[in-house]
């Protein structure tokens, strides 16, 4: 059988100058082409655990290392230099950190160059991306005169042009109005269609993963607490509370009625799923009535 995308096994992590661990004896696997939602409080590890599987760290960071984490069957720290950055491709907040050309369609471009890609290729991966995540309009444009949503758009998208096998996400949208929130996550849905990939996907609001995640994990202080595939993650609500996690309205309502035994449905997780329980239950309650 080939290996999985990622596979963690029994793995720690303390930050040299901490006296905690920031990751405690996390086992996770994600398959190839899976989507992994990954939430938890400020602080439980999320960062930490994506930088453990992009490289950064221990390269960039020093600490005590326990366990390990392999991407496609290789650990990261036998990965050849460069050779594990081509195949995961982290987003994270701050677009504008990720900027170094002039225009938006050099920004496009600067990474296929580097991995030594023909014109024509380059070309056709740029058609691809510049259509994905709109930016026709944009590539004349310098990176720092556009909007926030529409760099976060464009840092995606020149992730994207070099295809990496791993996409990481970590709170891509978090510096974002809603709007262009909005929009990232229509790319993303249009990705998740369109091609396979491996995402890990790291958001505070839970409306926006749920429909892109195959998967979810809910970290606390840097264990792994909760890990089920997405309906079935909210089935209890108990420990998301616990962890002050906010749920979607349509979660909250369709667990509000389980819990109070109105209905034995499968947990809803989107509106019209929510709107759908409620209507089975006016059904029910006209069947009594009559
Ligand atoms: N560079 C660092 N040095 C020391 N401790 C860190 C560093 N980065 C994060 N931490 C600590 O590790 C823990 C997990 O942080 P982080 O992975 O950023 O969590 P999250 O992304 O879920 O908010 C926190 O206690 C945080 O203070
Ligand atoms: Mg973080």
């Amino acid at each position: 059988m080939s290996s999985p995308a990622i596979q963690v096994t029994d793995y720690s992590w303390k930050y040299l100058h901490s006296t905690t661990r920031a990751i405690k004896n996390i086992e996770l696997i994600v398959q190839p082409g899976e989507c992994l939602g990954l939430i938890g409080s400020n602080g439980s590890g999320k960062t930490t655990l994506c930088n453990s599987i992009d490289g950064l760290i221990p390269g960039q960071y020093h600490g005590i290392k326990e366990g390990r984490v392999e991407v496609f069957g290789t650990e990261v720290e036998e990965y050849r230099r460069g050779e594990l950055q081509r195949t995961v491709g982290l987003v994270f907040s701050d677009p504008e950190a990720q900027f170094t050309a002039m225009t938006v369609e050099d920004e496009l471009v600067f990474g296929m160059e580097n991995l030594g890609l023909s014109i024509s290729e380059i070309n056709r991966r740029l058609e691809w991306v510049c259509d994905l995540a709109d930016l026709s309009p944009l590539l004349d444009k310098p990176p720092y005169e556009i909007s926030g949503g529409q760099k976060q758009r464009v840092a995606l998208a020149a992730m994207l042009a070099m295809q990496p096998r791993v996409l990481i996400l970590d709170e891509p949208t978090a510096m974002l109005d809603p709007v262009s929130r909005e929009r990232v996550f229509a790319v993303l849905a249009r990705l998740r269609k369109e091609r396979e990939i491996t995402m890990i996907l790291i958001e505070h609001s839970l409306e926006h993963i749920i429909p892109l995640a195959d998967r979810m994990v809910l970290l606390s202080n840097g264990r792994k607490l909760h890990e089920a595939p997405t309906r079935t993650f909210f089935s209890d609500l108990s420990l998301l509370r616990q962890e002050g996690i906010h749920l979607p309205g349509a979660v909250g309502f369709s667990g509000y009625l389980r819990e109070s035994g109105a209905t034995t449905d499968e947990p809803a997780i989107s509106v019209e799923e929510a709107a759908q329980q409620a209507r089975n239950l006016r059904g029910a309650a006209k069947g009594e009535l009559s």
